[in-house]
């Protein structure tokens, strides 16, 4: 009941998967490999197991939000909450979708940023005094930011935004694309950089309400880009391996007890971005 756990996302490739390769060799405790799918998920964990990595399996569809209660319950029951908590499943439309730009946004926004919202709205109850949470956002939630007109991107920065309003200006964004004409830079990219601005704000906004109402038990929670990473979502021509990717949610899912910085913040290459 009292050992420590670490639970990662779209844990069966890519980033993910080097997330939990990492975790398993320098986290004390289980490292949980979760995936949507059951046999890809598995066949990680054996590629693991071949490696002599010991993870442990568990699905977890983050779209779903069944699924997200029941491995909730399954942590509190098993683990009495989780020590570390990794929000990396996302999701990048292909260049040249079909769809309409509003569907872009809605698809995208669907997983990467209502689906990490509703992890975190079950699991932050969980997450035990001294606990790390991950929110692998992106640089390019930057670019989203600077893709929104001037007065919004005070709103996206300012300290009082809430969770509500966050909520209702991420909806403006495809109410809008319903009414208006698509513009050319309305891409599968664009809802994905506004994806992660969403992401990178809901993590600002939550880790000042922990601030406030756990003050006492040390939780550190950050944004941050993996960088470049050669994944199935970029392709082999980015700059860094999944493992160089993994560096920087690692080192945030690890940071010692005891510490109190960064929090609240977009973190890349270790280094707290400007927002
Ligand atoms: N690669 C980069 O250069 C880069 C740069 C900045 C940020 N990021 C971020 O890094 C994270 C990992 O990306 P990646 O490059 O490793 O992408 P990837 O190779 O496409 O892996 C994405 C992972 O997310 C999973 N996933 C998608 N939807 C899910 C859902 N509903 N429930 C559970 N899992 C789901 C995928 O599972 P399936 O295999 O079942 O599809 C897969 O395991 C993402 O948050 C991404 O936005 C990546």
């Amino acid at each position: 009941m009292s050992s420590r756990v670490a639970v990662v996302t779209g844990g069966n490739k890519g980033v993910g998967l080097a997330i939990v390769q990492a975790l398993c060799k320098q986290f004390q405790g289980d490292v949980y490999l979760t995936a949507r799918d059951v046999g890809r998920g598995q066949a990680a964990v054996e590629s693991l197991s071949s490696q002599g990595l010991n993870a442990k399996f568990r699905q977890l569809d983050i779209d779903n939000l069944n699924s997200i209660t029941a491995a909730a319950a399954f942590f509190k029951e098993n683990y009495g909450g989780v020590d570390v908590l990794v929000n990396n499943a996302a999701i990048l439309l292909k260049a040249g979708d079909p769809n309409p730009y509003s569907v872009q946004l809605d698809v995208t926004f669907k997983t990467n940023f209502y689906a990490t919202r509703d992890m975190l709205t079950h699991f932050m109850p969980l997450v035990k005094a001294g606990g790390r949470v991950v929110n692998v956002s992106s640089g390019l939630s930057i670019t989203g930011l600077k893709q929104c007109e001037p007065a919004l991107q005070q709103r996206f920065r300012s300290e009082d935004i809430t969770e509500d309003e966050l909520v209702g200006l991420m909806q403006q964004f495809v109410d809008n694309a319903k009414k208006g004409q698509p513009k050319e830079e309305d891409t599968p990219l664009k809802a994905y950089n506004l994806s992660k601005t969403g992401v990178t704000v809901l993590s600002m906004i939550l880790a000042r309400r922990l601030s406030k109402e756990r003050p006492n038990d040390g939780i550190l929670l950050n944004a941050c880009c993996p960088g470049w990473v050669r994944t199935d979502m970029t392709g082999p021509e980015a700059t860094k391996s999944p493992e160089e990717g993994a560096i920087t949610p690692v080192y945030l899912a690890l940071l010692p007890p005891g510490a109190t910085e960064p929090h609240g913040k977009l973190v890349s290459d270790k280094a707290v971005r400007e927002w």
